[in-house]
């Protein structure tokens, strides 16, 4: 099965409101391609990203969004606000976010289920520490993190979700998976997925993430299973960003 490309930058919490008019501006210098582009500013920003993209095919992903869908919940964000401002997609399970706040399997599960009744589309992050890498569980963490979520949506709902393979290990490293490395994640998470649905499966699109430049990508996009990239630190250059874009095709 042909499945479009995608090529989605995570600002993270970077930029001001003059870096990101300039890169945003670098951005549209980008001819057509075959590939979805997305990009994931930070919540403050998405407004102004929002209406400078507005003539363009770009898609707008928010960083994060509240498991909750309204009320007294100070300081978070609700999916239906996203959708005021044209986001398609949310990126949940970021790694930074599991470590850092504690967001656990449930907490993410429950986030991909609130971004799905209000019609955003999850991009799913998962991967192993280089300690489970080395301990050879790779394979199953990536599934106790898919299956969490599986759990809780079902499967059919996969076919609305995004996956990002994102190694912790290659994240902000710059020591990124090899093309073979990936390949044989990804290989393996649509295996999973087509226990539960080989169509759902063969429809899902896994990026990959960690370390991702224009240098390295294009061995990358050549391997069947890799349906795109997650870009953290080389999105931020719009000339390095646009040459990634170039070799997803
Ligand atoms: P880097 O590309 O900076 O390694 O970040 C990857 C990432 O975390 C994208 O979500």
């Amino acid at each position: 099965m042909i499945r479009q490309k995608i090529v989605a930058g995570n600002w993270k919490m970077n930029g001001s409101k003059e870096s990101i008019n300039a890169l945003v501006n670098g951005l549209l210098e980008m001819k057509g391609s075959n590939s979805e582009v997305v990009i994931a500013p930070s919540f403050p920003y998405l407004s102004l990203v929002n209406e400078l993209v507005a003539a363009s095919d770009f898609s707008l992903a928010a960083q994060n969004v509240s498991g909750e869908v309204k009320g007294a919940y100070t300081g978070e964000v609700s999916a239906s606000m996203l959708g005021d401002f044209d986001v398609k997609y949310v990126l949940l399970g970021h790694s930074e976010r599991r470590t850092l706040y504690n967001e656990t399997d449930d907490v993410v599960a429950a986030k991909v289920a609130t971004a799905l009744n209000a019609e955003l589309a999850p991009i799913l992050c998962i991967g192993e520490t280089l300690e489970e890498r080395e301990a050879n569980q790779t394979f199953s963490v990536c599934e106790r993190q898919i299956q969490a979520v599986i759990s809780k949506v079902g499967i059919e709902a996969f076919a609305k979700i995004v996956i990002a393979y994102e190694p912790i290990w290659a994240i902000g490293t710059g020591l990124s998976a090899s093309a073979e490395q990936a390949q044989e994640v990804h290989q393996s998470i649509r295996a999973f997925l087509a226990k539960s649905s080989e169509v759902v499966s063969q429809k899902v699109q896994i990026l990959y993430g960690g370390s991702v430049k224009a240098s390295t990508s294009k061995a990358l996009f050549e391997m069947p299973d890799v349906d795109g990239a997650l870009v953290g630190g080389a999105s931020l250059d719009a000339k390095e960003f646009i040459a990634i874009v170039k070799a997803a095709g």
